[in-house]
């Protein structure tokens, strides 16, 4: 039966490959010892040159292998290794591997040593020389190098299932107009159609395929056939073998009820099982049309981040639990329905775990903007084959980018890729990024990074200025990012702006109807090279930091989800971080149904979603226009209708300074001094008491979110007396199992109502003890009162571990310990 070793422990690293590390008796005492995932250099948070990780590396793994493996066929795999690797197996090179962002495999039944040792070896190129993409010119993200996704063996018999791939036929069965959330299961027939490839001698065997559901609620007012494994074919097998089956109800993938099915194929001789090899599917109608997108019948706006697959320290060399965990976060933090995977496929257990939160993706080939000669070419169109045979089977994913991002038409390229895509999966539609409008359009639809948007401009341009044909789908795949970068310790003023203007872009797109929906660059700041980002070698392109803390931008996407209670004010109100003490405008993000302001503990006024400026967008933010209310009436001597006056003067002096007072302010003022006999020290006096900056008792400012008619939120802005640091932690249970584990742990300093400190810039010190290590530096400072840090498995050391902060916070020593616990699964590595 079908078996799979990991092989991710106990290799050998040397940061130069000579032959011999592939030959028998090789010792080098010298060599590191590593782990897979692995990268070939831990690098600094920022300020290092890209330089450190390009070299020529070598890997070497000795393993016994046994009587399992006998007869049997066996396949050394490799899920990702960047960025050319050339394989050696017992001394005999099996040939090389030129893509940094697809899996490879070799074929070793006939080389393996069932009564000893053997030896793997991996000469690896991670040199952004390589003539392979996406190298060949500029490149804004680091490119990083090492065996950094999971390498296996996969033992099976001889005749074996050697790929499966499988896609659905589903009747749109919501409405057009059926809101995104208002989605209830659904229960329907659909076609399904596999193509199954049989490896080895068919001859005398019979072929089963079985669906079973393993996810998603069940709709109470249907039945799903297949919630017991259900056989739905069985034939003999050949070696291509195609089944195309009507089902009886099935229940829906879709965003908000990811329901899988496994489709499992089996092979038996004489009766006897000899292969089974199973694939998680979903039936889902994702389909392209020129007015949007539709899933399952419903017009879904695409509402997007763009992720790359980096972290601090390790670059791209994390285990399945992180890549999960930004799954995690896209969907459940940011509420987002879309992600796009740019630029370059990314890890398998990253688009699983989007088949099953019900998050979309948009994947493509990687590159950036160069193309290169017919060689580096030919090595693209090999990229995209291995991307599409292996990531097809994932109902997640929604369209294949075709395109090198942002590159120069190429038709006769292009033609071919668009070509690939639908011969290898005649399922989903094409897209390719583009940076310009009106380019050649071979593709099903046309996405455009449109960055019109610089803060004064409409947040996108209409799909007749971008497209040259308006009968196929349009999208757009990026905004912001270079347009405005921002850092979390960015003046308030900075970082306020960045955040509407992720929301004005979304709002725009959300306002036209014939847009598919737009992704937002990015998720999360990334380590760039030298020609991009702020001269530190780090893109501050995110909504979130590098260690996923989270930006004031990311409130705006947050808020549109209702997974969650949502309230944050864009200001901390201190007028000294503004110039000229100018407040400006002040927002409210949210999914409450109305917000009660309240200063001083005295009530001023109750602000709701339809106050906003922003029309189109399911939520936008609301502006705080008031910090008077109804004192000033009450208290004051002025009939009601004056009384208002004086507070709109008050309001827009505190709001945007003396120089932008209306004519009618100034009015105001002036019958203030001639009817109410004030002097401009009583005028001064009053703003003194309704607006009070300084001087006096510290204002307090309190924030109510009310859904449903009770307070599910409250926010305090007032002045900090008490620091304490707060740390979210992605996972306490490690799993040590195919590799080690890895656990995120996110540091916000807050005063004593929980809102971040954004200039808090003390280090934590941090210390493990059991059986977890640190991945970075033990000194971390704070950036924008945030920071992060990563702990990582032990292998056979123990069941516990501990992480030991330290934080000298204005004199208050904080101390906090946060105890793991490591399972050890054994049995499935060598
Ligand atoms: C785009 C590019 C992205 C990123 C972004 C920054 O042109 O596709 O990779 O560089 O600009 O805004």
């Amino acid at each position: 039966m079908r078996k799979r070793l990991y092989l991710n422990n106990d290799w050998k690293f040397k940061t130069e490959f000579d032959e011999e590390m592939a030959e028998e008796g090789y010792n080098n005492p010298s060599l590191e010892i590593v782990r897979i995932p692995h990268t070939v250099k831990e690098t600094p948070f920022n300020y290092f040159d890209d330089a450190i990780y390009q070299m020529v590396s070598g890997y070497r793994k000795v393993f016994r292998a046994d009587q399992r493996f006998r007869d049997k066929r066996v396949i050394l795999h490799f899920e990702g290794a960047a960025h050319e690797a050339t394989v050696f197996f017992n001394g005999e090179k099996l040939g090389t591997h030129s893509c940094g962002y697809t899996a490879f495999e070799f074929d070793i039944s006939d080389k393996i040593n069932t009564a000893g040792e053997n030896i793997i070896a991996v000469r690896l190129d991670s040199r952004e020389s390589l003539n392979v993409p996406p190298f060949g010119f500029v490149v804004d993200y680091m490119t990083y190098g090492g065996i950094y996704r999971d390498v296996y063996l996969e033992i099976t018999d001889k005749t074996y299932v050697e790929d499966t791939f499988v896609y659905t036929d589903v009747p749109e069965v919501y409405e057009e107009n059926t809101p995104e959330q208002d989605v209830s299961p659904k229960s329907v027939g659909a076609f399904l159609h596999a193509k199954i490839k049989i490896g080895g001698d068919v001859r005398g065997c019979v072929i089963t395929e079985s669906l079973k559901r393993i996810s998603g609620n069940h709709p109470d007012n249907c039945k799903d056939e297949y919630e017991e494994e259900k056989e739905l074919n069985k034939a003999p097998a050949n070696e291509d073998n195609v089944l195309d089956y009507h089902t009886l109800p099935i229940i829906l993938w879709d965003i908000n009820n990811p329901t899988l099915y496994e489709f499992t194929v089996r092979i038996y001789k004489d009766e006897q099982l000899i292969d089974e090899k199973t694939e998680f599917i979903g039936f889902r109608n994702a389909t392209f049309k020129s007015e949007g997108f539709y899933l399952n019948g419903r017009k879904l706006k695409l509402r997007g981040l763009n992720r790359h697959q980096s972290y601090p320290y390790v670059g791209y060399a994390m285990p399945s639990s992180m890549q999960q965990e930004d799954a995690r976060i896209l969907k459940e933090e940011l509420s987002l329905n879309a992600v796009r995977t740019s630029h370059y496929p990314q890890s398998q257990d990253f688009i699983d775990s989007c088949d099953r939160l019900g998050l979309l993706v948009f994947t493509e080939i990687p590159g950036w903007q160069h193309i290169g000669d017919e060689a580096w070419k030919k090595q693209a169109i090999e990229n995209e084959k291995e991307m599409i045979c292996q990531y097809r089977n994932h109902p997640s994913i929604i369209m294949w980018g075709v395109r090198i991002n942002e590159s120069a038409d190429d038709d006769e390229f292009y033609l071919a890729t668009n070509d690939v895509a639908h011969q290898l999966d005649p399922s989903r539609s094409t897209g390719g990024v583009r940076a310009s409008v009106k380019m050649s359009l071979l593709e099903d639809v046309y996405t455009l990074n449109d960055f019109s948007h610089n803060g004064k401009t409409p947040g996108c341009i209409s799909k007749k200025q971008a497209t040259p044909d308006m009968s196929k789908a349009y999208m757009v795949t990026e905004y912001n990012g270079h347009m405005y970068p921002t850092k979390s310790f960015d003046s308030e003023d900075t970082r306020v702006e960045h955040a509407m203007r992720h929301i004005r872009v979304m709002d725009a797109i959300a306002g036209e109807d014939d847009i598919a929906g737009g992704f937002g660059w990015c998720m999360f700041d990334y380590n760039t090279h030298k020609d991009f980002g702020s001269g530190d070698r780090i893109c501050y392109h995110g909504v979130m930091d590098m260690f996923r803390n989270s930006k004031l931008a990311s409130y705006g996407y947050e808020m549109q989800g209702d997974d969650h209670y949502v309230l944050e004010l864009s200001s901390s109100m201190d007028i000294g971080e503004h110039p000229e003490c100018i407040r400006g405008d002040i927002w409210l993000f949210t999914n409450a149904d109305s917000v009660k302001m309240y200063k001083n503990d005295v009530f001023i006024k109750e602000y709701y979603p339809k106050d906003t400026p922003f029309k189109n967008i399911k939520r936008g933010p609301i502006l705080v226009d008031d910090f008077i209310g109804d004192t000033l009436a009450e208290n004051e001597n002025f009939s009601t209708g004056f009384a208002n006056k004086v507070k709109h003067a008050l309001n827009t002096a505190a709001r945007y300074g003396m120089g932008r007072l209306t004519l009618g302010d100034k009015l105001t003022g002036a019958k203030m001094m001639a009817i109410h006999h004030m002097s401009v020290k009583d005028i001064v006096d009053l703003y003194q008491k309704y607006i009070g900056d300084w001087g006096g008792e510290a204002t307090s400012f309190k924030f109510e979110a009310v859904k449903d008619g009770v307070v599910v939120k409250t926010l305090i802005k007032e002045t900090v007396k008490d620091i304490s640091l707060e740390a979210v932690i992605s996972h306490t249970e490690l799993h040590e199992g195919k590799s080690y584990d890895v656990a995120s742990v996110r540091f916000r300093v807050v005063d004593q109502n929980g809102n971040v400190l954004p200039f808090f810039a003390e280090p934590v010190k941090l210390k493990t003890e059991g059986a977890i290590d640190l991945i970075g530096p033990k000194v971390v400072p704070m950036r924008g009162g945030m920071a992060g840090t990563y702990i990582k498995s032990r292998r056979r050391q123990g069941s516990t571990g501990k992480l030991i902060i330290k934080l000298d916070a204005a004199g208050n020593k904080i101390r906090k310990e946060i105890a793991f616990k490591i399972n050890e699964e054994v049995g499935i590595y060598v």
